[in-house]
């Protein structure tokens, strides 16, 4: 607050009255999406963020950059200088516009079902931690990016039951070796329809535009309805033409093969409850559907494949915050006893805590981009830890032990201390940061000199040479390591050095969520 004051007996007054409703407000204070407006507004938190901590402040704002290497389209602003515009014809074939978006990782796809799981995980971050991420000056970038792949998903779904779920064929992208500013060979467009259903993908873009659709809704109201419009439209079609996507379209199970189709409908169906305030999205979660899908109690590991334990938490909000009138209160229960279940198998001290985990204590489940795993669980652990705090809920229970939210934001913390180089080969595993991060990142746009003009074949010396990348991924979050905490830094090592846009919505996510102690931490904690 500016210290210019014209009033200087005003301020004995203002002070009282401040004091007077932070003590009023404080008994009910109640977590609020801060960037939109749902229903379930309650009473703002009072305060501003506390202090930054500078580890995660700088981490944050170097994880954000890497959104902008991954632009596909006619870039604005552009502030990586190793890149320029690329597939401005994607989705000529269609008479679409499918420009923009994002490349998924290290190639030149995109693949509809990982990128919209990273548009509904950087909504999600961004409602919750908007106001930490504006702290840390990385707010705008954070929307920016996000809108670069919601104007994707609007072009994307040009009729109720149409929705392009892939640009490129990943065949003939990686038999190439390119920049994305010189790839000339085709990128063929792949859909779901009524004919070719795929819930699992629609519901899952259904549910980002809804959370985006609340991170737009209070800066430009007709996007925001726009993408909400999208929305119900986009989970009507999933939820009437139930199929796996890779069931009707085979040749999408070598990447992003989906295992189910139950937790998108039930996230999809959680966040437009959340943006619409309408009953039947309620209903849906509740009724059979929840039945059939939830799987209540069992934890599982929160993935683009997998956003089960995502929905659990994201419906436990309800049960912290949602209306006190709500009807099926026992079956939200059944969410957030989920949702524990969840945090209870992540606190390495609990009775139930997973076994899938390495020696020094990250989270590892699978050896393909381990990294995956122990991030969204960090960040779903620091979202549960902010729920509790916010609803003066001191404990969960564990079997025979209790733990406080400290416990569960100290576990959040070691996977992400772990990430940034807390680990026993001192090495970061985002790019950039601190003194030894991985240097063969397998990505293509990095591994090649700005100015060179290679065609498909021509790059691939590149992917071969002994040379550290030329152009640094500043901000990638790589593969990982492996489960004995080795690692390889090799290019052509894509399992272990390869980044995507996922990981980085989920770091973003974790990140904002420690980058200060929120504003009720600190009134509960000092
Ligand atoms: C893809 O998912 C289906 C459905 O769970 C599963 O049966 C199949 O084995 C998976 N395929 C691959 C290649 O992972
Ligand atoms: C790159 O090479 C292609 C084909 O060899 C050519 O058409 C194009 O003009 C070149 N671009 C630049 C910037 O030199
Ligand atoms: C660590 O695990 C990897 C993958 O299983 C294996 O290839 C490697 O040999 C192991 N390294 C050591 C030092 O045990
Ligand atoms: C990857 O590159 C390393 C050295 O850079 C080499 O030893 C290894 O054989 C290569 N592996 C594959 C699968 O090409």
């Amino acid at each position: 607050m500016g210290k210019s004051s014209r009033c200087n007996g005003c301020w004995g007054w203002l002070l009282a009255i401040i004091v007077l409703a932070v003590v009023a407000f404080g008994v009910f204070i109640m977590i609020k999406f801060k960037n939109g407006d749902s229903i379930l507004d309650a009473a703002p938190v009072p305060g501003a963020p506390g202090e930054l901590t500078k580890t995660y402040a700088d981490a944050l704002k170097l994880a954000m950059q890497f959104f902008d290497i991954q632009k596909s389209g006619k870039l604005v602003d552009n502030k990586i200088p190793w890149r320029g515009d690329s597939a401005l014809r994607d989705g000529s074939d269609a008479k679409l516009d499918l420009s923009k978006g994002m490349y998924d990782a290290g190639d030149h796809m995109k693949f509809m079902f990982p990128l919209a799981y990273t548009a509904t995980v950087l909504s999600w971050s961004i409602l919750e931690y908007g106001d930490q991420m504006k702290a840390a000056s990385q707010l705008s970038s954070a929307q920016d990016s996000l809108k670069w792949i919601t104007d994707f998903l609007i072009n994307a779904h040009p009729s109720a039951d149409v929705l392009y779920v892939q640009v490129g064929d990943p065949k003939l992208d990686h038999s190439c070796w390119d920049r994305p500013e010189d790839m000339r060979g085709k990128r063929p467009l792949t859909k779901v329809d009524t004919t070719a259903p795929g819930s699992d993908v629609a519901a899952e873009t259904a549910a980002a535009m809804a959370a985006a659709s609340l991170v737009f809704k209070s800066s430009d109201s007709s996007y925001s309805s726009s993408l909400l419009a999208h929305a119900k439209d986009l989970f009507a079609f999933a939820d009437k033409h139930r199929a796996y996507y890779s069931v009707s379209i085979p040749t999408v199970k070598t990447y992003y093969n989906s295992t189910g189709y139950g937790d998108e409908l039930l996230w999809a169906a959680g966040w437009l409850y959340h943006a619409t305030g309408d009953h039947s999205y309620y209903d849906y979660v509740t009724g059979e559907n929840g039945e059939a899908f939830a799987n209540w109690g069992s934890p599982t590991w929160f993935s683009w494949d997998n956003k089960l334990a995502g929905a659990q938490v994201l419906l436990s909000r309800l049960s912290f915050f949602g209306p006190k009138d709500l009807s099926k209160k026992d079956i939200l229960q059944n969410y957030r006893s989920s949702a524990e279940a969840v945090m209870c198998g992540l606190l390495p001290k609990s009775p139930s805590a997973t076994s899938s985990r390495t020696e020094n204590g990250l989270i590892w489940v699978a050896e393909w981009n381990s990294l995956q795993h122990p991030v969204g669980a960090a960040f779903l652990a620091v979202l549960y830890s902010d729920y509790m705090l916010s609803s003066r809920t001191p404990k969960i229970t564990c079997g025979s032990r209790q733990f406080s939210p400290l416990d569960l934001r100290n576990f959040a913390k070691s996977q992400a201390d772990y990430v940034l180089g807390n680990n026993p080969l001192k090495t970061s595993f985002l790019v950039g940061y601190g003194d030894k991060y991985p240097q063969f990142v397998h990505h293509r746009g990095a591994s090649i000199p700005a100015d060179s003009n290679t065609s498909c074949l021509d790059g691939f010396k590149y992917l071969e040479s002994a040379d550290p990348n030329p152009n640094i991924a500043y901000g990638a979050l790589i593969g990982g390591p492996f489960l004995n905490e080795t690692f390889i830094d090799s290019r052509n090592n894509s399992m272990q050095t390869e980044p995507s846009t996922y990981n980085s919505a989920l770091i973003v996510g974790l990140l904002s969520g420690l980058v200060t102690t929120s504003s009720v931490a600190r009134s509960l904690g000092q």
